[in-house]
């Protein structure tokens, strides 16, 4: 299979978890091993975040505050592509149009940002669509998606199963709370329904859960 691994940087850099970047590493060596192809998205985290609050005091404008968060987002790339080591393309992918030259190497790839104004999650839709991936998995920081706000509502409810539609109803609940966290991007939802993608939403502090959603186990929200 030709897989999309959204590695969230509020999982392995909110803050930097070292010991999980290196459980991913060795996730995406199995995984490689079973005969799949992999590319690998990472997110800047708090980091990202604490860059573009500098840009914003400095007075920078919205486009400069992304440049520098996708900037963090391309040094974890790095960082995992290094720590992969041989196994990885030679360099982190910068454009889309790099993307096939690398996994046609049969390595693994691995992007970080791709253009201010979007979101990781929307790199790694473009990227599915890009290179006709048959799966998409998000690793956030909760058991899947849930009927509700499950840091608010005690009585939220995982959900197992559920399509694009769904999805974007489940969100255009909470959309206008400011500053929330979703466990996916709208933006990026639109892209993966577009192109009839699958995609499963796990708990990415653990990284077996990955290596379960590929080998089709219950495990987290699927979205299809
Ligand atoms: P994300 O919010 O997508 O990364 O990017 P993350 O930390 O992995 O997210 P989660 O919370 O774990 O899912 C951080 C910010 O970087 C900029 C945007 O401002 C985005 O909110 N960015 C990122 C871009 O402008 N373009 C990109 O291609 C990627």
């Amino acid at each position: 299979m030709r897989i999309v691994l959204r590695m969230g940087g509020s999982v392995v850099a909110s803050p930097v978890n070292t010991d999980l970047m290196s459980k991913y590493a060795e996730m995406v060596q199995t995984l490689k091993r079973q005969g799949h192809e992999v590319a690998v998205v990472v997110g800047g985290g708090a980091l990202a975040r604490e860059f573009i609050g500098i840009a914003k005091k400095l007075g920078l404008e919205e486009q400069v505050q992304d440049e520098v968060a996708i900037s963090v987002s391309r040094l974890f790339a790095q960082l995992f592509l290094k720590t992969i080591g041989e196994i990885g393309c030679e360099k982190v992918v910068v454009a889309l149009d790099d993307a096939g030259d690398c996994l046609e190497t049969g390595k693994i790839l691995v992007m970080g940002g791709l253009k201010p104004g979007i979101t990781t999650d929307t790199v790694a839709a473009f990227l599915a669509e890009r290179i006709k991936a048959d799966l998409l998995i998000k690793g956030t920081d909760q058991d899947g998606v849930y009927n509700k706000d499950p840091r608010k509502h005690g009585d939220a409810v995982k959900l197992d199963n559920l399509s694009f539609d769904d999805l974007t109803e489940v969100f255009s609940e909470s959309k206008h709370k400011a500053g929330i966290h979703q466990v996916i991007d709208p933006e990026a939802i639109k892209i993966m329904k577009h192109n009839r993608m699958k995609l499963i939403v796990v708990n990415g502090f653990k990284p077996e859960n990955i290596l379960a959603a590929v080998n089709g186990e219950s495990v987290g929200t699927v979205v299809t």
